[in-house]
């Protein structure tokens, strides 16, 4: 493992903001235009081609799936100039291909940067999430308490009613009972279609985004994200891994993982410092997306580190190109 003095984050951290504009700047035209794939495509080159330009020496432990997948930015792949420090890099060149093809609030890119060997290398199964904002003393909500008990908890803790709480939850099948157990409680639910790295990302900031806690299935890959976020902004994750079938058990394996009921905490999935950057693509209660005007396109970012707790909003107004 990388020492991690050498990581320097500080450096680094601008370096990731680009990669992050670049991949949003490059989804820009194909915001609402009904094509997953090339916009997904279009944010990958460009992730890609500005992750090579950073001296480091990264290897994408969370990326677009392995490498018979994936013909770029797959898990294993080497970045960067490999004259750097050696890092482990996590990203989603377009979380919410689907919100960017229908033009729907929050699609981001996102990506983090932390030294080699603390990332956890999730398989490509889900995840079952759990977050909440600072502030709250640890064991507050766990994952061995059902819905409701954690809608009385965390209003317990937060001293209002559980009727002055919100849960943010993707809109699944998977998830009426779920939902119906929420809704018992009086909680409401803030019901997303896709993208829940930013739906976990709101509860860090209840003030704005009017979530105080996260609930439910998604992809594991997204839950490290999630937590290198939570990381920098302040807040509780838990995730445990989800299998359907003996083929993603040994997808667990192939990466590492040996047991299969483990809780992972945010920092089981953290395990040290982290850089985290995400754009907005389409408007979001975090970030404002894509502005195109004639002649100039504008994006916004936040930028964090988690050594220093420092969280950076950036705009970046480009010539048309
Ligand atoms: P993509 O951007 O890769 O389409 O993922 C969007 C997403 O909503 C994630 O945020 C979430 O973790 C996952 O898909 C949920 O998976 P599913 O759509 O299978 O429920």
């Amino acid at each position: 493992m990388a020492d991690a003095a050498q990581f320097q984050d500080r450096l680094l951290s601008l370096g990731l903001a680009r990669v992050s504009e670049a991949a949003a700047l490059a989804s820009a035209t194909l915001i609402g235009r009904g094509d997953e794939k090339a916009a997904d495509q279009a944010a990958v080159n460009a992730m890609r081609d500005q992750l090579n330009l950073l001296d480091i020496a990264g290897v994408v432990v969370i990326g677009e799936g392995e490498r018979d997948e994936a013909p770029m930015l797959f898990i294993g792949e080497e970045v960067g100039t490999g004259k750097g420090p050696a890092v482990d890099i996590a990203l989603d060149p377009l979380e919410g291909t689907t919100l960017t093809a229908k033009d729907m609030p929050n699609a981001l890119t996102v990506i983090a940067m932390a030294p080699r060997g603390t990332l956890l290398h999730a398989p490509d199964v889900y995840m079952e999430k759990l977050a909440i904002g600072p502030g709250y003393k640890p064991g507050t909500v766990t994952m061995t308490m059902s819905p409701s008990e954690r809608v009385s908890a965390l209003a317990a803790a937060k001293g209002v009613s559980t009727e002055n709480i919100t849960v943010c939850v993707l809109e699944r099948p998977r998830h009426e009972e779920l939902i119906a157990e929420l809704r018992s409680t009086g909680a409401s639910i803030r019901l997303i279609t896709d993208g829940d790295v930013a739906g976990v990302m709101h509860c860090a900031e209840p003030e704005v985004t009017g979530i105080d806690m996260y609930m439910g299935s998604g992809g594991a890959p997204e839950g490290v994200l999630a937590a290198a976020a939570l990381k920098c902004m302040g807040g509780q994750f838990f995730g445990k891994l989800l299998f359907r079938n003996d083929d993603e058990k040994a997808r667990a394996k192939k990466a590492g993982i040996q047991n299969f009921d483990r809780v992972y905490t945010r920092d089981d999935l953290v395990r040290g410092d982290v850089i985290f950057a995400a754009t907005g693509v389409t408007d979001g209660s975090l970030l404002a997306g894509i502005k195109r005007e004639p002649g100039w396109v504008t994006t916004e970012t936040l930028l964090m580190r988690s050594k220093t707790g420092s969280v950076r909003r950036m705009t970046y107004r480009s010539p048309m190109r």
